[in-house]
């Protein structure tokens, strides 16, 4: 057998080389010749078919346009600590991809009470380990985003949660607990250990699987407060469609919201859904 396997994998390994170097030759006849367009044409082609259940599903969407804050505190301190929610500046981040925009969107939310928000829940704190899913590199700054929200909420308790056991710590209004979101008894296991319920706001920037974000509600939702809300952030376009029929028939009142910033074009990971008691 082990021959078979052997010639499998160098066939496979051949084949994606092979891959590769036809696509980033097409990419450079089509920069050179064609500036860009088949590119274009394909990801219209991606958003148009990926967008097309939701369109079907739902007739009803916001399309709010908006002149981008440069003084915007919490894209400032995303700069500052080195999440990708947000930028103020173009460059010198610790992460290799153009930043999200969803610290615009949250300030939206959250500027006019932020001073009343007592408590803060994200899974994901930014592993640098390059080799655990989602990382954000060796670069990364693992708990940039929990800084982000202490700094925000100046009247908040903190709570991070993350599958990697080397990058917890404590600071001033911050504590972070092992959590793997994959896992109900491992999430039971956080909840049990932060010991307290009623969180205003509540953040999966984790694993960005449908089934982990999923798993993750499940187990969480029961720790939202109210007027709380639930965030769950770099959903995929088709993965939009699998939370609408996911959440159809139960008692939210879900968005699926769709960013678009100049640098990250949208639509391909800047997407949220966002998710309130009904
Ligand atoms: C994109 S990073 C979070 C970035 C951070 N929120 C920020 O803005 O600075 C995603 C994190 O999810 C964590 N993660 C991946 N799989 C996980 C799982 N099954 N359970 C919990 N966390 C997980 C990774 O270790 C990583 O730290």
């Amino acid at each position: 057998m082990a021959p078979i396997l052997e010639y499998r994998t160098w066939r496979q390994v051949f084949s994606g080389v092979l891959f590769d170097m036809i696509k980033s030759a097409i990419q450079r006849i089509d920069a050179l010749f064609f500036g860009g367009m088949i590119r274009t044409v394909q990801r219209e082609n991606y958003v148009n078919k990926s967008l097309r259940p939701l369109n079907a599903n739902l007739d009803h969407r916001f399309i709010a346009y908006y002149e981008k804050n440069y003084s915007n505190l919490l894209s400032e301190l995303c700069d500052k600590y080195g999440s990708d929610k947000g930028e103020i500046a173009k460059s010198g981040h610790p992460y290799l991809w153009p930043s999200h925009t969803y610290a615009d969107f949250y300030s939206r939310l959250y500027d006019h009470c932020r001073i009343d928000v007592k408590r803060v829940f994200e899974c994901g704190l930014g592993t640098n380990n390059p080799n655990l899913s989602s990382s954000m590199g060796i670069s990364g700054k693992p708990g940039a985003s929990l800084r982000v929200w202490r700094d925000y909420f100046p009247n908040a308790q903190v709570f991070g949660a993350d599958i990697d056991r080397d990058i917890l710590f404590e600071e001033e209004r911050i504590r972070t607990l092992y959590v793997d979101q994959t896992n109900p008894k491992s999430i039971g296991e956080f909840w049990t250990n932060v010991g307290l319920s009623d969180f205003d706001f509540m953040i999966d920037d984790g694993l960005h699987v449908f089934e982990a974000g999923t798993c993750l509600f499940e187990n969480s939702i029961s720790k939202l407060s109210k007027r709380g809300i639930y965030i769950i952030e770099d959903v995929s376009l088709p993965d939009l469609t699998k939370y609408k029929s996911y959440f159809d028939n139960k008692k939210y009142q879900v968005d699926y919201v769709i960013l678009v910033g100049p640098r990250n074009l949208g639509l391909y990971s800047n997407n949220l859904v966002v998710v309130r008691r009904a």
